[in-house]
């Protein structure tokens, strides 16, 4: 995907994000979401990107922990395959909206086992609520829990995609 970050993301990203999240950015499976579609123009690793780099500066704003945010926010849709590219029925609890933050928790643990603490489990772990029923549980978690809706309005543009937000398949 030939995609455009808005110039706001990219001009908020400073020396001290870039190095929290080095580790993630330079790795290839973590790269390789930039082929995966979230919505019409946008990919899995742009999506991820604003998320990231937004939570991370209103964080820093709140004096809360902008290192668990920046985290959080990138690896936050970090799960296995492009779900818009598998067609197999599935029944609705089992559907990418329900499932994939449990997913991304347990791949992001897998590859990056150094950068995953309580907190930022959480973060991602959460982020689907209300969809998913638990709230989250620390400020940091309900940060990116908005910040992730916010990322996702460019959707309403495209109001065939709206069903894909919340990660849904139409019959
Ligand atoms: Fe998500
Ligand atoms: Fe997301």
């Amino acid at each position: 995907m030939n995609e455009q970050l808005p110039s706001k993301i990219l001009d908020e990203i400073d020396d001290e994000y870039l190095s929290i999240i080095n580790p993630i950015i330079t790795n290839e499976e973590f790269i390789r979401r930039k082929k995966f579609n979230h919505h019409e123009h946008r990919s899995v690793y742009g999506h991820s990107l604003m998320v990231s780099v937004k939570s991370y500066h209103l964080a820093k704003k709140l004096n809360l922990d902008y290192k668990a945010a920046a985290i959080g926010g990138l690896l936050h849709d970090f799960y296995y395959k492009d779900w818009q590219l598998n067609n197999e029925k599935l029944p609705l609890r089992k559907q990418h909206g329900f499932v994939h933050a449990s997913e991304a928790l347990e791949n992001s643990k897998k590859l990056f086992p150094e950068l995953i603490d309580k907190k930022v489990a959480n973060i991602i772990k959460r982020h689907m609520f209300p969809l998913n029923f638990i709230p989250p549980f620390y400020y940091e978690s309900w940060l990116i829990c908005f910040v992730d809706k916010y990322c996702s309005l460019e959707v309403f543009k495209s109001p065939k995609e709206w069903y894909k937000y919340v990660g849904l398949r139409k019959k």
